[in-house]
This record gives C-alpha cells, structure tokens and sequence, in this order.
C-alpha cells in the first residue's frame, strides 16, 4: 500500500515546487498535482528578480520579504542546481529603468525619492550614463535610475530545474487539476482530483495561483481574495551574429526587456483586468513592440519566436496570501502577483518551515491571508 503523504501541494509553477522541494529536503513525503496549464504565471514570466524596480507606492510593507528573498536567491540557486543537475539561467545583471521624455523624467524623480527615503539601493544617472552603460539605448534616453541588485532567471529552467529537484527527493506527481478540498469538520483531510480520485494528507498547500479560487471547499479569504491579471509578452531572438540587445534589464514606465546572455529576449508585459482570457490580442502585441523598439530600437531586427499571455495571481492589495488558511490542514500560498518568480526562493523556505514546525516563521505574519477578514473587510 502506498503511504499517505504528508503534504498535498496544489500547484506545481515555481511557487508549488519551491515548497515541495524544501519540504520533502526536510522530510516530508509531498505530493504535487498540477495540470500543467499553459498560462501559468511561471511559465508565462520573463523572470525579473526586482525587489526594487518593481517596489511600488502603497507596497512598502511587502518590500522587505521581497528583498529577503532576493538576498537568499545565490545560495539558494546554486543549491537548486546541485540539487537538480540543472542550470537555471540565474543571472545578476542589475536593472536600468530610463526615461524617455520629460513626464517619465518627473516620474523617475518621484520614485527615485521614494526609494531614496526607503534607503533602497538606486543609483541616479544621466541620458549619456545610461547609454554608456547600454550603447542600444535610443539617443531620447534622458535619465535613468541604476538598481544593481535587481537581476533575471530563466524562469522556464526554473520550473524545469525544481521539478527535477522535487524527482530526485521523491516527491510524487498527479497530472491533473484538483475539483474539492476535502473537509472533515472543521479540517482539511486531502484532495479530490478532477479525475474523480481522492488523496489523505495530513496538509493541503493551496499554491494553485489564481486558480486557487475555484476549488470547491476553499474558504472565503481565496474564493474572494485572488483574481487573474493577465499578462502579455513576446519571446524574441537575435539573428546570427546580433548582440545581445543590453547586458542588463532595461525598462521604461511602459514596458521591460529582459535580454538573456543567449540572445534571446522577453519584452513585457500588459496588465489587463479580463478575468480568465488568455488571447494575445494585435493590440497587445502593437503597444509591447512599439514601447520595445522606441527605448531599444534594434528590437525592430529580432525574431519574434512567440506571443503569450500569463495569468498573475492578484489579490486585494497586491501583497501574497501566505500561511495558515481558516480551516486546520490548510495551508495557502498564493497571490503573489507581479513578485511570483523574486518570492519563490523565500516562499519555499518559509512554507516548508511552517510545515515542519506548525509554527507560523515571523517573516510571514504580515501576509496572513486571513488579514481583510480580520481587518473587517468583507471577503
Ligand atoms: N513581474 C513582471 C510582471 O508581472 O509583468
């Protein structure tokens, strides 16, 4: 008879492996389902790791779990990849986002004084500077604020590189999509599979990204917490003998570049309210490439290799749900919206510990995802 498992993790992006992985590294027997759905947001990504140029006004209190998990990601990169025999593309390039006319001028300043106030790590350049450092800029580059701990993954090898980890410590896969959490009482006691199967666990991680919502059986802080933002982005490639379009990640107010050591590019992305669609629209594809080629114009010579749009998992104040749900055996991971890729290293770590120690580690106490109902907001 095969064992029951510890832990069911629902979901299997960067978020669901990050915690299978370190939870089975601390012993546990886990099993992940995951149906593999192609608008995955770690999949659809271009895998920034921007604590700082992503930071936006109103998220300060999210700012310090995502530098945390910036800081771990070199020791716990290069464990993944020992782990896994795989590479994942982590590169730390820094991130330069310029201006490109006076109101973007006026915008950098105001964020520039935010961030100086927060004592993140900036530094402010000229137009000339900014294309000292990446000579593609377009000659209207005015200004640009330098983060030099903002860097890139491939994303792709991530997911890759997680699974082959989770493979080699044992961990178990069910491809498919979970229709109910089972409820006992008060408590969560397993998994009912679309398929019509059931699993026992001791725990259930709900880290199924903005489709955590639609299983029957979670509570409310999910069902009314998390939505879809969907995201548009292209995948480029250079010809023979192109250079790399910049070193580092570049972008402007309207759109970001991250160009991979192989020549190949991401260019992203919209942020659209459209609940579960998934289409790529020309209007998506025009104002990505338009906004693309006005900072870098040699985007214009590039092979667009493929257009696709993700689904981030958004929630109320665009801050994760992290930590123990309403119900006993249930524990949610979810809703990390445009900080997905930057939060798994710290999510991984943070979700195993709480599973392993019952207790709640205190990086993770702002995120309760039980905090609108306590705070009195109707969920
Ligand atoms: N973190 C980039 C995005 O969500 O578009």
């Amino acid at each position: 008879m095969t064992a029951i498992p510890d832990v069911v993790v629902i979901g299997g992006g960067a978020i669901g492996l990050s915690i299978a992985w370190r939870s089975a590294v601390a012993g546990l027997r886990v099993t992940v389902v995951d149906d593999h759905h192609p608008a995955q947001a770690s999949w659809a990504a271009a895998g920034m790791i921007a604590p700082v140029s992503e930071a936006h006004h109103g998220e300060e209190n999210l700012i310090d779990l995502n530098l945390l998990s910036a800081r771990r990601y070199p020791g716990w990169i290069e464990e993944l990849e020992e782990a896994s025999g795989r590479v994942t593309g982590y590169t730390p390039c820094g991130t330069l986002v310029v201006a490109l006319d006076g109101d973007d001028k006026e915008q950098l300043d105001h964020l520039h004084g935010w961030q100086a106030e927060l004592g993140l790590p900036v530094e402010r350049l000229r137009g000339r500077e900014c294309r000292e450092l990446e000579p593609s800029l377009a000659p209207m580059v005015r200004a640009g604020l330098f983060m030099e701990g903002d860097h890139q993954i491939d994303n792709r090898k991530l997911v890759d590189a997680l699974e082959a980890a989770c493979i080699r410590r044992e961990v178990d896969f069910i491809n498919g999509s979970v229709a109910s959490l089972t409820v006992q009482g008060e408590r969560v006691t397993g998994a009912g599979l679309a398929s019509g199967d059931s699993i026992a666990c001791d725990k259930v991680v709900l880290a199924a990204g903005c489709w955590s919502g639609g299983i029957d059986g979670v509570p409310p802080s999910v069902t009314d917490g998390v939505r879809p933002v969907k995201g548009q982005l292209l995948y480029l490639t250079g010809r023979p003998g192109q250079p790399p379009l910049a070193q580092r990640n570049v972008r402007t107010m309207d759109v970001y570049v991250v160009a991979r050591g192989d020549g190949r590019s991401v260019v992203g992305a919209t942020v659209e309210e459209l609940g579960f669609d998934t289409t790529v629209t020309a209007g998506g594809v025009h104002s990505l490439l338009r906004d693309a080629i006005r900072v870098l114009p040699d985007v214009a010579e590039q092979v667009l290799t493929e257009c696709v749009a993700g689904l981030r998992p958004g929630s109320r104040d665009n801050r994760p749900l992290l930590g123990p749900g309403e119900q006993d055996g249930l524990i949610v991971a979810t809703g990390h919206y445009r900080n997905g890729i930057l939060l798994t290293p710290a999510t991984g770590d943070l979700i195993a510990e709480l599973l392993v120690t019952g207790a709640t580690p205190a990086p993770l106490k702002p995120f309760a995802p039980t905090r609108f109902a306590d705070a009195g907001v109707s969920v």
